[in-house]
């Protein structure tokens, strides 16, 4: 019996589950689209499909692979050239700037050598659950799943990992029941190391953020970072200054710990976006601390990551058109 043949021996409801069907030698295969399926609702696919094919004349054996793969889901990394920089306070208070917004986006914390993530959106000391073989991404209450390493070690834990385990604890996490989500912020370790490298060659974002501080040596480094993205056919959606500027709380008077203008300036000479800068803020640091995300909030720093989220979101978009 041929492929098309065996396609239209199945049901409807069944049919549309079918990316592909492969038929030789008397051995069927078939690729199953379960995204949003439960698990017993993915066993009773399988089943049908055994059923049907299995009883076609001619065959002898019925393979189902099943892939919950969402082509719309799009994956944002956020980079730095090094640590400290606010690479995961950024992408935290981006992500909850763009559920505010009504986006579907979830966050996988990447830095699996030193996770954040769960500290920052306060829901630490959570477990995630598995289905099948796939991690149930933790919620948050900022409306913001998240599946970070920091979910699946015990607090205080140091891991010393080899480049493969590495790619492999990003691949659990990524590679995750991520639901709804359309959108995927990685919040990755510094530098360019194994974990950058499987991203790329896994997960291919559709583009990257790249945050740094105005200081000249940052900016060093994170040219570095860019560089690895571009190399990988990355886009790079913009760049973001952070501790931009301080306002004394006392006094009023604004002072520049780490300069300003830098970062502008050297997105300028690459002719990337400049998606806004974030001031060096008391309230942002203890925030970080209290797990309770600015951008959930009011006032200045809720504008900037929400104005940021926007530029970036539109920088997206300029990159699917
Ligand atoms: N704009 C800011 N103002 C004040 N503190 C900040 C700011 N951005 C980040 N921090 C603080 O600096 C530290 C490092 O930030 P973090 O986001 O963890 O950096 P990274 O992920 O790049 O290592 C944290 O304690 C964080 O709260
Ligand atoms: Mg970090």
């Amino acid at each position: 019996m041929d492929e098309k043949t065996l396609f239209e021996k199945l049901p409807a409801s069944l049919q549309g589950r079918v990316q592909s069907l492969t038929a030789r030698d008397g051995r069927v295969t078939v690729v199953a689209d379960v995204a949003g399926m439960d698990a017993i609702a993915r066993e009773q696919l399988e089943a049908a499909l055994k059923d049907v094919l299995g009883a076609a004349e001619g065959v002898a054996e019925v393979r189902v692979a099943m892939v919950a793969e969402r082509t719309t889901r799009q994956i944002i990394a956020v980079g730095s050239g090094k640590g400290g920089v606010g690479k995961s306070t950024l992408t935290a208070n981006l992500a909850v700037a763009l559920a505010r917004t009504g986006r579907k986006v979830g966050i996988v914390d990447a830095d699996i050598y030193g996770p954040s993530q769960p500290k920052i959106l306060r829901n630490e000391g959570k477990r995630p659950q598995a289905e099948g073989n796939k991690l149930i991404p933790v919620p948050s209450e900022w409306g913001v799943p998240v599946l970070s390493m920091g979910h699946l070690i015990e607090p205080g834990k140091a891991i010393a990992w080899r480049g493969p385990m590495a790619g492999n604890a990003l691949r659990q996490l990524v590679d995750a029941d991520w639901g709804e989500a359309e959108l995927l912020l990685v919040d990755l370790p510094p530098g360019t190391g194994d974990v950058q490298l499987t991203m790329l060659q896994n997960f291919k974002p559709a583009g990257a953020v790249i945050v740094s501080t105005p200081q000249d040596l940052a900016l060093i480094d994170a040219a570095r970072a860019m560089q690895l993205f571009e190399a990988g056919g990355v886009p790079i959606l913009g760049m973001v200054e952070n501790m931009s500027g301080y306002e004394c709380p006392h006094c009023h008077e604004v002072s520049d710990p780490f300069g300003q203008g830098g970062v502008e300036a050297a997105a300028g000479e690459r002719q990337l976006p400049f998606l806004g800068r974030i001031p060096l803020a008391m309230s942002i640091r203890s925030s970080g601390d209290s797990g309770q995300p600015p951008a959930a909030g009011e006032g200045h720093e809720a504008e900037c990551f929400a104005a940021i989220a926007q530029a970036m979101m539109a920088a997206l978009d300029r990159q699917g058109s």
